[in-house]
């Protein structure tokens, strides 16, 4: 399935107002991971109030003990204050890593913006090698901009 064609689907989720807003990012990730042969881990970390911290709200995939992320601890707390996309092709090139899962070999988090704040991010895991390109980098900015919309 293209990008293109799930971007209306991604929307379609997302505008759903009989469900919380919890369920709906859930059926983002659904979509995505069901869809996307190389997304097999995708979540959503939010800021978790005002503590310089991040906090796991909902996710599709193997269960991770990281749900609460310290700023600048791993790819997500790296881009938690960089404010920019994260792609790595090779998890185990990395120092500053939180390994979720042996199978990872690839993981891109894209940060999420509301009224130009960073509050939170999409992060993918791979069990591919060196799978994402600028292709994902733009519909994951897309699907964030989308869910920007409904927060
Ligand atoms: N690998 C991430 C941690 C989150 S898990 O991928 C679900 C990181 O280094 O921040």
């Amino acid at each position: 399935m293209s990008f293109e064609k799930l971007k209306p689907e991604v929307v379609t989720i997302l505008q759903n107002e009989a469900i919380t807003v919890t369920d709906r990012l859930h059926g983002v990730c659904q979509l995505l991971s069901d869809t996307i042969s190389y997304y097999d881990w995708v979540g959503f970390y939010f800021k978790n109030g005002d503590k310089e911290e991040l906090k796991l709200r909902t996710y599709v995939g193997e269960e991770t003990d990281h749900t609460i992320i310290p700023f600048g601890k791993g790819i997500c707390g790296q881009v938690a204050v960089s404010n920019e996309n994260f792609v790595v092709p090779d998890v185990k090139a990395q120092d500053n890593y939180i390994a979720c899962s042996i199978t990872v070999k690839a993981e891109i988090v894209v940060p999420l913006f509301k009224d130009g704040e960073n509050i939170g991010q999409i992060d993918i895991d791979s069990n591919t090698p060196d799978p994402f390109t600028a292709e994902d980098e733009r519909f994951l900015e897309f699907v964030n901009l989308e869910v920007a919309k409904i927060l």
